[in-house]
């Protein structure tokens, strides 16, 4: 990994402190970060994204004790996650301190916080608040995944240029994201008593939360009035542009086969090495391992939704809960894709 090099940092530190926006390397995927107490500088990040206003933002914070900037009522299963497991890929969503900008987080009452474990993010926080932070004092940088809406996040800063290149400042080099997806998210608003609610699955397991928590958070319900509004839960998030079919092991030769006869011109993406495409056929191999396998995802997806191919066909993964983060994220990125299907073929 690429040392945090002083002359970036201080670009970075002083565009952020100027209202501008930053791309920078977190353990997870890339962010696009600006002063979230600056209700302007948020605002071109929603710009820059193309995200709608009244999605919220995850606001990224150099330590765990910056949390009282940003959160009031904090409860002690908060403190108990943040000291198991910040530095890293949790956020936690915390009732909104009132003096912090509405905008920040979509005007819920809540907001997202987390301590990324990346080390030159963690320059980057820990030097902006020992410049002085943002407006009034508070120093948390509001960072979405640095690609626009709805596409896949950046796991490498080549991706970062290429979906952000031409409105974003500066983007801080980091190399490849070790972990590749998203944070965990946990709501912790929940009354008194409830469980907390896993908004977003990750690397960071249920398991491993219960084993601090003594419970493990629980899937929002679908007509849950009170589920905050996550961008993420959108079904057809993480979408690559070419229709996507999530495929049985045993079942990918034919259908490949049976795609190639019709004429369609394909890709794959699969977890057996052995396994041999058709010359002309774009193949990628990820590791049969969860970490591993979303180490190398996006990148995949993106190279291979790069070649402008009728069909992308992805090896289905095991059921087990290990690769339930990855299930989430394929699925997400499926969805859709058989509208996509019909419409191609009516072009
Ligand atoms: O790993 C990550 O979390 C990356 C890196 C850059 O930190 N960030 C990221 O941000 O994935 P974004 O904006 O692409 O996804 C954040 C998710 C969204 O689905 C958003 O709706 C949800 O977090 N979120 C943020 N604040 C929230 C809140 N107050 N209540 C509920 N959901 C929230
Ligand atoms: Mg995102």
């Amino acid at each position: 990994m690429p040392l945090p090099d002083s002359a970036v940092i201080a670009a970075a530190v002083s565009a952020w402190r100027a209202g501008e926006l930053v791309a920078f390397p977190t353990e997870t995927v890339y962010g696009l970060g600006a002063d979230a107490a600056n209700p302007a500088a948020v605002g071109k990040i929603f710009a820059a994204k193309g995200r709608p206003t009244s999605h919220p933002l995850i606001v990224h914070l150099p330590a765990v004790d910056h949390l009282e900037q940003w959160a009031v009522d904090i409860p002690a299963a908060a403190w108990k996650l943040a000291s198991a497991f910040w530095p890293g890929p949790l956020t936690l969503i915390l009732r909104r301190a009132p003096w912090v900008p509405a905008v920040v987080s979509g005007g819920q009452e809540s907001i997202g916080l987390r301590v990324p474990a990346h080390p030159l993010a963690l320059a980057l926080l820990q030097s902006y608040a020992a410049a002085g932070g943002g407006e009034n004092g508070l120093s948390g940088i509001a960072a979405p995944s640095a690609n626009r809406f709805g596409r896949l996040s950046p796991t490498d800063a080549a991706h970062v240029r290429e979906e952000l290149g031409d409105v974003v400042h500066v983007i801080v080099d980091g190399g490849r994201c070790s972990i590749g997806i998203e944070s965990t998210i946990v709501d912790l608003t929940v009354p008194a008593g409830r469980p907390p609610r896993l908004l977003r699955p990750g690397q960071l397991s249920p398991e491993m939360i219960a084993r601090v928590l003594d419970v493990a958070p629980c899937a929002p319900t679908a007509n849950d009035a009170t589920t905050p509004r996550v961008s993420g839960a959108l079904a057809a998030h993480y979408a690559p542009q070419t229709p996507l079919q999530i495929i049985d092991g045993e079942q990918l030769s034919c259908t490949l086969n049976e795609l190639l006869d019709q004429g369609k011109s394909c890709a794959v993406l699969c977890r057996q090495p052995q396994f041999v495409a058709p010359v002309g056929v774009a193949q990628r191999v990820l590791p049969d391992e969860p970490a591993a396998y979303a180490f190398g995802l996006y990148a995949a997806l993106r190279e291979l939704d790069g070649y402008g191919v009728d069909r992308i066909l992805i090896e289905a993964i095991p059921a087990s809960a290990d690769w339930h983060a990855i299930a989430d994220r394929l699925r997400r990125a499926e969805y859709g894709s058989a509208a996509l299907i019909v419409s191609r073929a009516n072009e």
